[in-house]
């Protein structure tokens, strides 16, 4: 299926003014004013959406208003409810791709500008960190890459991670979940994976050409969507709270959050996000076995610096700085007993 890349077309403006109506009816007649458009054209718009498989209330001296709307995640569900000044302005939705990142990663390098996301309702070979794979089945989760050209040193691109991780864990939690993050950018629930972040750079040793920020996250995947061997350790946030996610309002309330917290991280710099950062994580205060590429030890998992970096204090006392690898964290210990 051919790509669907986004402008505002007529239905999405209609679709946006149903939207802000929330509950209330939105007059035929107000309608056409605000697009320029004759009843009929109106009334036809509104048969085309219907026929997408919005619901849509009609009632004659009342107006229209929006009652349900599909579960996809086109331009056409995301962009009314968006509430950004650049990102997702332009969305590249895909019917399913090998990987978001991938293509961002292209589109970026052929010049796509500050903002634009792609999209997919499935990844074919969906990566996470450290060269693992990222289960992205189709239909029933989220996987998305912004492209990202932030005015910032490349050494402090990764602080985007931390600022995605800040913004994730915030609408997880106002989705009814109790979200934490796991440095460095896991998102948990029960101490499950629900959502994962992974960033990828282009930069010359003064400058960042692009930052391609991927967020994968489990919303209504139920156990038996994840290979036996992740069950244990994965979960979503249906699972979570026991009740079906609507995704195109995840994903939207997740952007407009994201670009709430990408903005204040420009004017303010790192301070604030490191402070939210710190409130939401379950890391800091925790006995934890760091592993790097290099080795792994044991300690305790005290802050994280101005850089995002993880200061553990091992147990000859001195603090180790660990700028990327994994923590897993260990029982705590029992005092007071021989
Ligand atoms: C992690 O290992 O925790 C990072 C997972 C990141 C997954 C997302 S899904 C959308 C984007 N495209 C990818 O291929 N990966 C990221």
């Amino acid at each position: 299926m051919a790509p669907e890349t986004s402008e505002q077309t007529q239905e999405e403006l209609i679709l946006s003014f149903l939207a802000d109506g929330g509950e209330d009816f939105t007059s035929g007649e107000a309608l056409s004013s605000k697009l320029g458009l004759s009843r009929t054209a109106v009334w036809k718009h509104v048969e085309a959406l219907r026929g997408k498989g919005y619901r849509i209330e009609a009632l004659p001296a009342r107006g229209y208003r929006l009652v349900e709307v599909p579960d996809r995640l086109t331009a056409l569900e995301l962009s009314p409810l968006l509430a950004t000044h650049d990102l997702g302005h332009t969305i590249h939705f895909h019917e399913t791709l090998g990987s978001t990142n991938e293509l961002a990663f292209r589109l970026a390098h052929d010049g796509a500008e500050h903002g634009e996301v792609v999209i997919t309702e499935q990844q074919t070979a969906g990566k996470g960190r450290r060269g693992r794979a990222w289960v992205s089945p189709p239909g029933l989760n989220l996987y998305f890459s912004a492209i990202l050209r932030p005015e910032l040193p490349p050494q402090r691109a990764p602080e985007l991670t931390l600022v995605a991780a800040v913004a994730l864990t915030e609408v997880l939690r106002e989705a009814g979940a109790e979200a934490f993050i796991k440095w460095p950018n896991d998102v948990q629930i029960d101490g499950r994976k629900v959502a994962g972040i992974l960033t990828e750079l282009s930069a010359e040793p003064e400058r960042v050409h692009f930052v391609v920020l991927g967020v994968g996250v489990n919303l209504n995947a139920q156990p038996e969507h994840f290979p036996e061997e992740l069950r244990a350790t994965a979960t979503s946030l249906a699972q979570a709270r026991g009740q079906k996610v609507p995704r195109a309002l995840f994903a939207a309330s997740l952007w407009n959050r994201l670009e709430e917290w990408l903005d204040l991280h420009l004017e303010t710099g790192f301070d604030a996000i490191r402070q939210r950062w710190k409130e939401l994580s379950s890391t800091l205060g925790q006995d934890v076995l760091v592993r790097t590429d290099r080795r792994e030890f044991r300690g305790l998992a005290e802050d994280i610096d101005a850089s995002g970096a993880l200061l553990v204090r091992t147990e000859d006392g001195s603090v180790e700085r660990v700028l990327a690898g994994d923590v897993e964290r260990l029982r705590p210990r029992v005092t007071g007993q021989p």
